[in-house]
């Protein structure tokens, strides 16, 4: 069977209650400036391993406006904290301003530039006990970059932790073989799929791939 992913979320749209009024603003407003969000069945699974986990820390690699990470913050505990890691100064201004806005509690840590070298930072800090791991780290950031943030967020996940990688099918993408895909894009579609690999043959990690969004790979770190 072949799924048509619009098709599907615009069921999920149907079925499911409406969004907090914050999120279906910064959602109407994504929508008119064309700036990505995730997809309606993403954010149903996203906000439901949240709720399930209960995770005091999460990380997050692409903040774009702050759509997802406020989606987060209303499934997770009150006391908990998101840092998250944005690199364009648009998305960064507007995702302030929705921050500002929305994360009463100033719970939210908004952390500038590239992801990478942030990671790296953190990193230094997570090794001589400057920063806790995360419980829960959601990637949706640059896809070509997925591997180094995968070897960082490894590492910063505790056990019993979540690791949430968006976008991983790229429109279905991945499942072509690589003579399928346009030049521009083997390297990218090399990159991912070996990344999905060692994800689901990591011994440490149980790991699931699923088509919700525009496809997730969720791994639990044993
Ligand atoms: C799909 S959007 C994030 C959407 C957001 N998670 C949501 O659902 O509301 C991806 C974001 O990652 C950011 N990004 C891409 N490469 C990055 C990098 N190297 N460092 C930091 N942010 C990056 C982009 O600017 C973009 O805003």
């Amino acid at each position: 069977m072949c799924m048509d992913a619009e098709r599907f979320d615009t069921f999920v749209l149907a079925m499911r209650k409406d969004l907090p009024a914050h999120l279906r603003e910064i959602e109407e407003e994504a929508i008119r400036d064309h700036v990505p969000i995730l997809r309606p069945a993403g954010r149903d699974l996203l906000s439901f391993l949240v709720r399930m986990k209960q995770p005091e820390r999460i990380l997050e690699i692409g903040t774009g406006t702050g759509f997802s990470a406020l989606l987060m913050q209303v499934a997770q505990p009150e006391t908990g904290i998101i840092v998250t890691m944005e690199k364009d100064p648009e998305r960064i201004r507007a995702a302030e301003e929705h921050f500002q806005k929305y994360d009463q509690k100033q719970r939210i840590r908004l952390v500038t530039g590239d992801a990478a070298g942030n990671l790296d930072a953190l990193l230094a800090a997570f090794r001589d006990g400057r920063e806790a791991g995360f419980d829960l780290i959601f990637i949706d950031a640059a896809k070509g970059q997925y591997p180094v943030y995968l070897a960082a967020a490894k590492e910063l996940l505790v056990p019993g932790g979540l690791m949430v990688f968006d976008n991983v099918l790229q429109e279905e993408t991945l499942l072509s073989s690589r003579y399928q895909v346009a030049r521009r894009e083997r390297t990218i579609h090399a990159r991912m799929r070996e990344m999905v690999k060692e994800l689901m043959e990591d011994e440490t990690f149980q790991t699931f791939l699923t088509e919700a969004g525009d496809g997730m790979c969720v791994s639990y770190k044993i």
